[in-house]
């Protein structure tokens, strides 16, 4: 026999279940009786039904109910007795006095409720002289109180369902004699049943297969007569999650090796530097408005160290302020070494890229850098104070502004991104200037992504570098919005877990 090629399938667990299951028909079963009849521990069952709900094979109803069980008063009671229970006790005891005083004495504070509840039984009568006696009732009857205490004290809570209307009646009462006899509580019931489909499914189970192949198994030969489990690749596990990177961090080592696959070496920098690394190097003039507070972090109370004797100083003051050397433009005089001393937090990794080109002076080069940069800006759905930027520059006799868009688009391709766009721009410091757009196929719109060109002489000549410099500076934070659909920002670095852990490895 084998379940019908069309369902996945069953685990042994699965099959016992519905086999329970299916000899009481589509009615409900609670889960205990369920646990009961199938022989499942209340952990396997709760398995199973997860897996046959989930092929609709079964269904689940979950209801109140209201369950009765001794309090510890009750406990107490029923094992001892109801208070005029014990009265009948003495005055079966020859040895003592039965009158009333003396009764009082015994039974304490329980002795009127005692009396009344005795006499309302027709357990005794009381003669002329307030004396007790017995009624022949006391020594047969057991009160439908005493009946309900025993049973509770052997079964344990009992549900409103399995209790006659007389016995729940009496569970009212006896709550209501005192506080702590019963304790009502409420509970919820899960009941469960097959569905059409599991009913016939059961009908066509494979009772005994081969779950593990043991070497028992293989000794007995017992794989020749009995059918082997298929084992189903689809059916839902438990979710492990370990530690992993961050995928912000998986991105970047994606960036990196994009470039290294190019022949591109990467360098880094340090984050704080000086305004004339950041901005006078890159021939920004001194007033430009990207300078000001609004714009950038400067780090107060310190300076750096500049020395006017320093060539690339002198020759960026005089690119600055007369164009000598450089045989073009330049802003004019007033340039002034403190402004260049001021201390920044790295505004673009365009200081890490000229501050290379300075130190080495290459004829021909190829480097890049991902690192982050900061700009004093107000947080947005697409912006970040702090964001990552993809820098690079190639230099090379001959090279010019057709191999610097080959070279973009080729490393957009390797991630990825095929759909880009370039288009005309100004920076003080690239002559031809580009900026670069991808299409972000989930908004169905272009997003801007960053920034290159050709660096100026009056950039270049001051500094001693020879041949032409193709440059670049891109964002990376918004390709990885696009690369994980996110809708803002901000939720890269944010504690939403379940994306951190879900993002998979894309
Ligand atoms: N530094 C520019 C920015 O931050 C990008 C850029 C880098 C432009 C290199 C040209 C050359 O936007």
């Amino acid at each position: 026999m084998s379940v019908p090629e069309k369902s996945a399938p069953l685990h042994p667990l699965e099959v016992r279940l519905l086999q329970a299951l299916s000899k009481s028909g589509s009615n409900w079963v609670d889960f205990d009786a369920a646990s009961s009849s199938s022989g499942l521990s209340p952990d396997q069952l709760r398995r199973a039904i997860e897996w046959l709900k989930s092929k609709g094979l079964l269904e689940e109803r979950s209801r109140d109910k209201t369950a009765y069980s001794l309090g510890e008063k009750g406990k107490t009671i029923a094992a001892e007795g109801l208070p005029e229970r014990e009265l009948v006790r003495l005055i079966q005891d020859p040895s003592r006095e039965k009158t009333m005083s003396s009764l009082a004495k015994e039974l304490g504070g329980e002795f009127s409720v005692a009396l009344g509840r005795a006499r309302k039984n027709g357990w005794i009568k009381i003669g002329r002289n307030q004396e007790i006696e017995l009624e022949p009732a006391a020594r047969d009857d057991k009160e439908p109180e005493e009946e309900i205490l025993e049973k509770l004290q052997a079964t344990g809570p009992l549900s409103a369902e399995v209790l006659t209307p007389a016995e729940k009646d009496t569970l009212v009462a006896l709550s209501k004699r005192q506080k702590g006899i019963i304790l009502e509580e409420f509970q919820k019931q899960l009941s469960i049943r097959p569905t059409q489909e599991g009913l016939e499914a059961s009908g066509e189970l494979a009772e005994d297969e081969i779950g593990e192949i043991t070497p028992d198994v293989l000794r007995n030969k017992e794989w020749r007569e009995k059918r082997l489990r298929p084992i189903n690749m689809s059916s839902p596990a438990p979710n492990f999650y370990g530690g992993r990177k961050h995928p912000m961090r998986l991105f970047i080592q994606e960036v990196r090796e994009a470039f290294l696959s190019l022949g591109f070496s990467e360098i880094q920098g340090p984050i704080v530097q000086s305004a004339f690394w950041n901005f006078d190097a890159l021939f920004i003039p001194q007033h430009h408005s990207a300078r000001e507070m609004q714009d950038t972090f400067y780090v107060g109370s310190v300076e750096a160290k500049l020395s006017d004797k320093d060539r690339a100083v002198a020759a960026v003051k005089a690119s600055h302020e007369d164009g000598k050397g450089t045989g073009s433009i330049a802003w004019g005089p007033g340039w002034e070494a403190d402004e260049a001393r001021r201390v920044v937090l790295r505004t673009h990794t365009t200081a890490i890229t000229i501050r290379y080109l300075s130190d080495n002076r290459p004829e021909e080069a190829r480097v890049f850098s991902v690192d982050k940069v900061f700009r004093n800006e107000k947080p947005s759905y697409k912006n970040n104070p702090e964001f990552y930027q993809i820098e690079g520059v190639m230099t090379a006799p001959g090279l010019n502004i057709r191999n610097l868009i080959y070279v973009i688009t080729e490393f957009y391709a390797k991630l990825g991104f095929t759909r880009i766009k370039f288009w005309p721009t100004y920076f003080p410091y690239t002559e031809p200037s580009l900026q670069t757009v991808v299409y972000d196929e989930q908004r169905q719109k272009w997003l801007e992504l960053g920034g290159m060109g050709v660096f100026r002489p009056e950039v270049t000549i001051p500094l001693g570098i020879k041949n032409p410099v193709l440059a670049w500076g891109l964002g990376l934070d918004r390709l990885v919005m696009m690369r994980h659909n996110l809708q803002d920002i901000r939720d890269l670095f944010g504690p939403n877990l379940g994306w951190l852990r879900n993002s998979g490895v894309l």
